[in-house]
């Protein structure tokens, strides 16, 4: 079975951390978003169709230097399709059911249940559905008592909104889906998954844990999610004087020099802390150091960045890159 994975936006709302890397190659836990959705596949998943135009090259190179175990096809999509046309647009590559998964997010959703529902179910589509307070933002659906979908809207007004089962961003997909998607631009979610409603589409409502982690608060979001309650700290990085507050994770490498760390945050490696400097809710990349007396709240430090004695950063990404 093939699986397209969806990250052509630009990532424009983690700039400049997205000026540096594609929004798919950002580590969350030393590990890029992509390979956490890659991953998250089942084992009958054989291919994964990447269709890319934004930073195509790092892509390669990251692939290139990982070789991840799973076959992974990059497919040009020099100008962007939407999420309908960019799977329209590697057709080529897809000879049967198939799945489509966002690859902007961190889930908990098994994708091997997934599937089953969607067999059981025979519907042409089965979309994954997450429960929401605040559904504008999303993709909403409504079902039926057997989770068929009566209704789907893409980000409905919030009066508007007629359930909080929103989008989760992972499709099981019959091939003939493919027939119900035009040329050119096309919104999955806009155009396609309307008029696949009267063909039989389900929603497999989950829980456990979801976040779409193209914001910097949701970023943070992310790393809190999988950091759980203690995290973890490398023992040899922790020098006297410095004070954890868990959650923490302090990665093999990095120095702690009597600065206090945490509580949700997340230290790569080789990333330095400086004396007395305080670390809140953050996230350090490898390399990054933060000098002395410093205080970082709320706030993403990309690779190899140096901060300053005595600065004060509070809800910001820094990254050494700030243009395109
Ligand atoms: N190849 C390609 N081409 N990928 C695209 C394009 C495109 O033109 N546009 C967006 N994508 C990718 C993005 O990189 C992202 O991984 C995924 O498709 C979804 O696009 P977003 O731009 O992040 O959409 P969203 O977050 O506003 O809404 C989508 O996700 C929600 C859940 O997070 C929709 O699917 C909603 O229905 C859903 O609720
Ligand atoms: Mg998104």
């Amino acid at each position: 079975m093939k699986a397209v994975l969806l990250v052509g936006g630009l990532g424009t709302r983690l700039r400049p951390l997205t000026y540096r890397i594609p929004k798919p190659l950002v580590p969350v836990m030393g590990k890029p978003l992509i390979m956490h959705a890659v991953d998250s596949l089942p084992d009958e998943v054989d291919e994964v169709i990447i269709p890319v135009g934004y930073k195509k090259e790092a892509m390669q190179d990251y692939l290139e230097k990982n070789r991840p175990k799973r076959k992974i096809t990059l497919v040009d999509e020099p100008e962007p399709l939407g999420t309908g046309g960019a799977v329209k647009n590697v057709e080529e590559y897809i000879d049967g059911p198939f799945m489509v998964l966002n690859g902007d997010m961190i889930s908990s959703l098994d994708l091997n249940g997934f599937l089953r529902f969607h067999r059981e179910k025979g519907g042409i589509a089965s979309i994954s559905l997450w429960q929401v307070e605040d559904p504008s933002p999303f993709g909403v659906a409504l079902l039926d008592e057997d989770n068929r979908i009566t209704r789907f809207q893409e980000k409905p007004k919030r009066e508007d909104a007629f359930s909080d089962w929103i989008n989760a961003g992972a499709y099981a997909l019959e091939y003939e889906v493919l027939d119900h998607i035009g040329e050119g631009f096309v919104s999955m979610e806009r155009e396609v998954f309307p008029k696949l409603l009267d063909h039989g589409m389900y929603g497999l409502k989950f829980d456990g844990h979801w976040i779409d982690c193209g914001t910097r608060e949701n970023l943070l979001g992310a790393f809190n999610i999988l950091m759980g309650t203690t995290g973890s700290v490398s023992p040899e990085a922790v020098t006297e004087g410095a004070v954890i507050n868990h959650p923490v994770v302090v990665e093999k490498g990095a120095v702690i020099a009597g600065a206090t760390i945490g509580p949700d945050s997340y230290i790569s490696e080789r990333a330095v802390v400086g004396p007395l400097s305080d670390v809140q809710g953050s996230v350090i990349y490898c390399d990054a150091r933060i000098g002395s007396k410093s205080k970082i709240r709320g706030s993403i430090i990309d690779e190899g960045v140096t901060i300053p004695d005595g600065a004060e950063i509070v809800s910001k990404i820094i990254s050494h890159v700030t243009e395109e």
